[in-house]
């Protein structure tokens, strides 16, 4: 029978996450579970081919003569050398040609948007060639990307090709992880990493080229990214930016960029079949999973790419497809299966790239990484839901939500250009045509307009742009989320009431966190709990990664999780006794193992970096473990902003700003439900939830934030009377 536990009931909101997903492609009702499905072929994109600086570059496409002369280059390669091959295979991508015509429109303009296909060599090419032509004399050649694993992955890639150790020549830089060293000319980065570089080096006087790579994706950074590279470019004349991209629409970038001139590398494409489902699909992940194993079964070899939303969708695939083939034995090929998310280790994202072996065919399951920021060969059938997850956010409520939502007809095209590199392809829409013309919008919205921007109006702020509302945005920010982020730094005392950066601003931007994150760090030592308070907040950091409950050994994964949430004081608790189980056995991985945990690495470096940053600040290293309370108004002092009570009905209220929100069942406080509450986050699945939740104690609002909650207000709150029968705190109390 099955157990009703906290997360059978999480599971449960998550399969009701894509049914209502689902319901906005119009399958409300569909509750077909259907063992194959029938698409309906309905057009075939023939991707443009576009021309060098608009000029009459040729239309490359590959003759018979020429597919012969590259497969026997292919077999004459394969006696060389690993290195001598890698060269050759530089020279067959199709930036190769255009080597020289770029690097002489660097030299000719300052800025250049360059457009090209995704897996045309942008990335991995332009900086080494740029480094060819000796621009390493000059500084450092800077790359940025919008993802942590493609920098990763990226950098690892050209140090092999330029035949260097990651970390010398070439390294790559990402929040709380720096992998370069004095010798390093070659930096991938992330567009985040670089807005922090702009505090030490307002200037880039250390680069002479910089390429924001993947400009396109409009992530939050980049965007900001944008004007201020612009800004600069003015007084450094010797610098060079690129700004590339895998879009056509490349004359919106050049406009911003006062009128840059456009390269375009003209890609090599194949033709793609697009098929649609006849009827919406209630389940993608199903649909994924029976079309998989339908091009399985029934179509010629090449790999299988599927676009799920995240990581637990991602596992569920893998597992689902696993149990489908189990059976199957000798019957049908290999299934090798690849999943690519951000948090996925390193050493596992590698699988994505090894070659097939023949008869087998290789899914790699991915979330919108592989659109464009990292090309796999070989794909030849793409799986495409229709989704991704998004953020948004509500200034008026403050409420940030990430939620899987229809992608873009944009998207759509990128995804579907994933089936056409190397042969020619199909991909598989998981909706109708009617939903893909009607539904989808024609581009997704820059983050800018649907994100929180606190951490940024802060690092602006510390760069001395004081007049945010005039700064040079492509697509500015919606005033009222600029005006939340200003008040909300405001109450945590970041800035004065001018609106200038103060001295506790100006600490909090050295971290690169949250700024609520970042007052809890730097207010910690006053309550002798830093120690704890940067182990907390790096286990936070790395997200709702840490527990991990495979299916077959859910019980003993629940028992073993369950002891960290001793003592019943909170999930943050609960989340330092994690931490600190882990360094009593000296880090070991077989205690991760056994008490299904994970990302454990990750949050030791990100708390590694946080104590560095710590010491810079001189904010003092003071321990005390037991005193549960001090470390809970420590937490407080930067969160007093996310605080909720629980109701008379039993759900809870935000303090300030009122409105409805639940614990997360994830939490080891959701069946005791406490009276008051500080939580970490807000999230919006199937309703609107509090994630990583710690019980207070209502006068310490008073107490921590006397600016922001009148002592009148809060004890009319605590002396409501609630039912006895809410939640086992109610009943003991
Ligand atoms: O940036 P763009 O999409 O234009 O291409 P790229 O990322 O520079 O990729 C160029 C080539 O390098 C592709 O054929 C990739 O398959 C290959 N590559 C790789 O083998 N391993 C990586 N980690 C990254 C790229
Ligand atoms: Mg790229």
């Amino acid at each position: 029978e099955k157990q009703e536990t906290p997360w059978a009931q999480q599971e449960q909101f998550e399969a009701e996450q894509i049914k209502k997903a689902a319901s906005k492609f119009g399958a409300k009702d569909r509750k077909s579970k259907a063992e194959s499905y029938d698409y309906v072929f309905e057009d075939q994109i023939e991707f443009i081919v576009d021309q060098y600086l608009a000029g009459s570059g040729p239309e490359v496409e590959e003759t018979k003569e020429e597919k012969l002369k590259r497969e026997r280059e292919a077999r004459e390669a394969e006696q060389r050398s690993e290195f001598e091959q890698i060269q050759e295979a530089r020279k067959l991508l199709p930036m190769f040609p255009y080597r020289d015509d770029l690097l002489k429109a660097v030299e000719e303009h300052q800025v250049i948007i360059i457009v090209g296909e995704t897996g045309s060599g942008k990335t991995t090419q332009i900086p080494q060639y740029l480094y060819e032509a000796g621009y390493g004399k000059l500084g450092k050649i800077g790359c940025t990307q919008p993802r942590r694993v493609a920098a990763m992955s990226v950098a690892a890639r050209v140090a092999q090709e330029m035949g260097v150790k990651l970390g010398n020549e070439v390294g790559y830089s990402i929040r709380f992880e720096d992998c370069t060293s004095d010798k390093t000319l070659v930096k991938y980065m992330t567009d985040g990493m670089l807005l922090r570089e702009f505090l030490g080096e307002p200037d880039l006087a250390s680069y002479s080229c910089m390429m924001v790579d993947e400009a396109h994706e409009r992530t939050l950074h980049t965007d900001v990214l944008f004007g201020l590279v612009k800004d600069i470019a003015r007084f450094r004349p010797d610098l060079k930016l690129l700004i590339s991209s895998a879009t056509l629409d490349a004359e919106k970038f050049s406009e911003y960029f006062d009128f840059a001139p456009i390269f375009r590398i003209p890609g090599r494409r194949y033709p793609v079949d697009i098929l649609y489902t006849k009827a919406p699909e209630a389940d993608y992940l199903h649909a994924a999973v029976v079309t998989t194993l339908q091009i399985h079964v029934s179509q010629p070899a090449g790999d299988v790419l599927i676009f799920l939303t995240g990581q637990e969708e991602i596992e569920a695939c893998e597992e689902l497809l696993r149990q489908r083939t189990r059976g199957m034995g000798s019957k049908i090929g290999e299934l090798i299966i690849a999943p690519i998310y951000a948090n996925l280790p390193s050493d596992m994202q590698a699988k994505i790239f090894e070659p097939t072996p023949p008869g087998a065919r290789k899914v790699v399951i991915a979330t919108n990484i592989a659109e464009t920021s990292l090309t796999i060969d070989g794909i030849k059938y793409v799986i495409d839901p229709g989704f991704c997850k998004q953020n948004s956010y509500n200034p008026r409520t403050g409420m940030e939500s990430l939620q899987v939502t229809p992608i873009s007809k944009a998207s759509a095209l990128q995804r579907a250009g994933r089936a056409g590199r190397t042969a020619p392809g199909k991909c598989f829409r998981l909706y109708t045509a009617w939903a893909y013309q009607h539904e989808l919008e024609d581009n997704t919205v820059p983050e800018i307009q649907r994100t929180n921007l606190g951490n940024v109006v802060l690092l602006l702020k510390s760069l001395g742009i004081n007049d945010l509302i005039n700064f040079d945005f492509m697509d500015p920010p919606p005033t009222e989320t600029m005006f939340r982020a200003l008040e909300q730094l405001y109450a945590l005392g970041a800035l004065n009431d001018k609106g200038e950066l103060t001295t506790l601003g100006r600490k909090m931007a050295e971290f690169p966190v949250d700024p609520m994150l970042a007052k809890m760090i730097i207010q910690s030592q006053k309550y002798g709990v830093s120690e704890e308070v940067a182990t907390i907040a790096a286990m936070v950091s790395i997200g709702g990664a840490v527990f991990y409950r495979p299916k077959d050994k859910a019980v003993h994964a629940d028992n073993a999780h369950k002891a960290f949430h001793r003592g019943n004081v909170g999930d943050h608790i609960a989340l330092m006794n994690v931490f600190n189980g882990w360094a009593e056995t000296n880090f070991a991985s077989q205690w991760c193992f056994e008490n299904f945990v994970r990302s454990m690495k990750r949050a030791r470096d990100i708390r590694d970096q946080l104590l560095g940053l710590m010491d810079r600040c001189e904010i003092e290293l003071v321990s005390n473990p037991q005193d549960v309370e001090a470390i809970r108004k420590a937490i407080t002092s930067g969160f007093f902003y996310h605080t909720a009570s629980l109701q008379k009905n039993g759900s809870y209220r935000t303090v300030k700003n009122p409105q409805t929100v639940h614990i997360h069942p994830s939490s080891g406080l959701s069946e005791i439900m406490p009276r008051w509450l500080v939580y970490h986050e807000l999230v919006l699945t199937t309703k609107e939830y509090m994630r990583v939740v710690s019980e207070i104690k209502p006068e310490w609002l008073v107490e921590i934030a006397p600016h922001y909650y009148s002592k009148k207000e809060i004890m009319e709150q605590a002396a409501k009377k609630l039912p006895k029968t809410l939640g086992k705190a109610a009943e003991k109390a």
